[in-house]
């Protein structure tokens, strides 16, 4: 497989100077789902930010991102943007955040593919049509006329996907795509979207908690830890995976019946001994 994107000493640095992420190396290959995975705050949505080109103002990008061989870092704000618009995907945890609840789901699919794909009004509406019924919203023409706040949030989520792949891109970064959805819907939104990559044999970052779901969703794994990659497994052989934090991670993994799944039980001695391992590293 040939590389899509590639970071390489990546860091993220704050106005302020401090490096919420560092030293960053990672790779996307074409069609490669690549899961990225960490405790809160660790840098997951900086990294993902960063090479999307969409960092907080006064927080800045150092380091090499490159896609299909150009240079990113390089590019203006308009040039990004036009990155953005052609080649990228983006899904985040919380859809009402990002759908306008004054307009109808059918407005937000076609807005995209009127500007990007400068498709007409018509044309525009037949391929929503097609993109909802790809992504299994039911009753797809009646469904786009409805607003965001009828749609559940597993529903809302399938169009946010819809309207992410509306322009073909290449790469999808997803930002916890399932966190904020129930249990049931995590699990056919997490195989939506990997049935959908699949099927258009295009790259994915998908960024979760669940050490579970990453390893089974993606092809590869990168675990974060205080804004670095502290280790990469090839995503079946996670059991295999020696690094202390990987294996506390697996450890501290909460039992599927307490519902929500978040990785915040590693306990300080071992947070120590990891501290001190990445810093030697
Ligand atoms: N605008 C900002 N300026 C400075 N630091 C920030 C800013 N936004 C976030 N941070 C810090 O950057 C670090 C990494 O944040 P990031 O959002 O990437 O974490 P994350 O791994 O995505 O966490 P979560 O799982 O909670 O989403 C955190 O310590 C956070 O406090
Ligand atoms: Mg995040």
């Amino acid at each position: 497989m040939s590389v899509l994107v590639e970071a390489n000493g990546l860091a993220v640095r704050t106005a302020a100077g401090e490096d919420i992420v560092s030293r960053v190396d990672l790779q996307i290959a074409h069609g490669e789902i690549v899961g990225v995975i960490g405790e809160s705050g660790s840098g997951k949505s900086m990294t993902l930010k960063a090479i999307a080109g969409i960092l907080p103002t006064g927080v800045v990008a150092r380091g090499s991102i490159v896609y299909e061989g150009a240079e990113l870092t390089h590019l203006g704000r308009s040039e990004y943007r036009r990155f953005r618009d052609r080649e990228l995907g983006i899904v985040y945890q919380d859809p009402r955040a990002h759908v306008n609840p004054v307009h109808t789901v059918g407005d937000f699919l076609t807005e995209a593919l009127r500007i990007n794909r400068r498709l007409g009004r018509r044309e525009a509406w037949a391929r929503a049509v097609e993109l909802a019924e790809e992504v299994g919203i039911a009753d797809a023409r009646a469904q786009l006329r409805a607003y965001p706040y009828q749609y559940s949030g597993g529903m809302l989520q399938r169009a946010v996907i819809a309207a992410a792949l509306a322009t073909e891109p290449r790469l999808i970064l997803a930002d916890e795509p399932t966190t904020a959805l129930d249990v049931t819907r995590q699990a056919e939104v997490a195989a939506l979207l990997r049935s959908q990559v699949r099927e258009r044999q295009i790259g994915m970052m998908f960024i979760t908690h669940d050490l579970e779901l990453a390893a089974a969703l993606c092809d590869r794994v990168y675990v974060m830890y205080r804004g670095r990659i502290v280790d990469a497994f090839v995503a079946d052989r996670l059991a295999d995976s020696e690094h202390p934090y990987t294996r506390a991670l697996l450890r501290a993994r909460p039992k599927l019946e307490s519902g929500r799944r978040r990785l915040e039980t590693i306990d300080d001695a071992l947070r120590a001994r990891i501290d001190e391992e990445v810093a030697r590293a």
